[in-house]
């Protein structure tokens, strides 16, 4: 088996790249670890940046996404007892849209299945071959034999834990990384959503966020510690502690149900560099990750993955050159996103370990927000997304 470039992760990364790719001709092979069902019931974030839905237009995949993505035009930042909105419309001129990465997923699979592009799933103890050649490779063991693909390109979007960047000799890459000392836990219910926009709250509890994925389906968070277990957090704890970080207004508007999940994620922000290794090319999560405040992480995967694309359709159109620049591109925007993914969480969360002085620097920074336009310029630009 052959192909121009083999993509190791069905991911929204693995899965946009090839839509990308098989729109301009570019022949590609999806390998993916575990099962569709799998990768399909990983909730995460859902707000999309208006690059990031212009890509999925151009990919031919946004119709669903604008038939039934809620367009905000701004969000509230809740602290001290106060609601501050923050006019992402009126400060930038742009919108962001809500809708869960795991409908752009779906609706990537199901592009990719009416294009007739090739996936595997499940595929076992995948190996790279020869990056550093120009003949590089990978294998696999699938129902119970070993398989082999040989392709000019691997394009690694196989997320922080996959074999692509494990793949790379340690000499040869830099890694930075800054682990957070709480997690967030995640709760979807089938309730209507607090408020018509999202909620960032910044307690003496703790922070808090009041998502959505629709008008009755609410993804609500609250901050807690890396050792609670999800199991320790029963729906009525959950509610109870979130009513208790809103301000009183919502807190009295909330609509409470059951949990149809309920998760906790731990927070990190990573950057590998450089992106490219001879002819592995990592992309999304395998790259990098933003803790979720502020909501980057899917945007950023889009971002590398339409810089990836370009480099790709350039060298098959003999200009070479762009796939030198992929990495330095995508990583220009990637420590951006990253430094607003940090700030956000630094200025919302609760960090006991900063004491009553870094408190009170969060509260005079936030009362700056609040009171200044050119603050909430500053912050509703990288909200919105930075220039590609
Ligand atoms: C979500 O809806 O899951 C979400 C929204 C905004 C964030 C993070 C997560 O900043």
């Amino acid at each position: 088996m052959r192909t121009q470039v083999a993509i190791i992760g069905a991911g929204p990364a693995g899965l946009l790249l090839g839509q990308l790719l098989h729109l301009a001709g570019i022949d590609n092979v999806i390998l993916e670890a575990r099962s569709r069902e799998y990768v399909l019931g990983r909730i995460r974030a859902g707000v999309l940046e208006s690059g990031a839905v212009e890509l999925l237009e151009r990919a031919g995949v946004a119709e669903r996404l604008h038939a039934e993505g809620l367009v905000h035009e701004g969000f509230d930042l809740a602290f001290g007892g106060g609601r501050h909105r923050i006019d992402l419309a009126g400060l930038t001129g742009k919108r962001v849209t809500v809708y869960g990465q795991t409908e752009i997923t779906k609706d990537l699979m199901d592009a990719r299945a009416a294009a007739g592009a090739k996936t595997v799933y499940e595929a076992r103890d995948v190996e790279l071959h020869d990056f550093d050649s120009s003949n590089p490779g990978i294998s696999w063991t699938q129902e119970g034999g070993r398989k082999a693909l040989g392709c000019d390109f691997i394009a690694g979007c196989d997320g922080f834990h996959g074999v692509s960047r494990a793949s790379v000799p340690p000499g040869a890459i830099k890694l930075y990384e800054r682990v957070y000392s709480f997690g967030w836990l995640g709760v979807l219910s089938d309730t209507p959503p607090v408020s018509e926009e999202l909620i960032y709250v910044s307690h003496e509890r703790g922070f808090a966020l009041c998502s959505m994925r629709s008008r009755t389906r609410s993804r609500y968070y609250v901050q807690c510690t890396l050792s609670e277990q999800v199991d320790e957090w029963p729906d009525e704890r959950f509610w109870k502690e979130l009513r208790a970080r809103l301000p009183e207004d919502a807190a009295r508007q909330l609509v409470t149900g059951p949990s149809i999940e309920k998760s906790i994620a731990p927070l990190r922000s990573f950057v590998a560099e450089p992106l490219r290794f001879g002819r592995l090319l990592l992309a999304g999560d395998a790259a990098h990750i933003v803790p979720p405040t502020g909501a980057k992480g899917l945007n950023l995967a889009a971002s590398d993955v339409h810089y990836l694309a370009e480099a790709f359709i350039a060298f098959y159109n003999k200009n070479p050159g762009e796939l030198e620049r992929y990495s330095s591109r995508a990583l220009a925007r990637v420590w951006k996103a990253e430094r607003f993914s940090w700030s956000m969480t630094k200025l919302l969360h609760k960090f006991p370990e900063e004491g009553d002085f870094g408190r009170r620097m969060q509260l005079a920074e936030l009362e700056y927000l609040a009171t200044s336009r050119a603050a909430q310029t500053a912050l509703a630009e990288n909200y919105v997304g930075l220039p590609l």
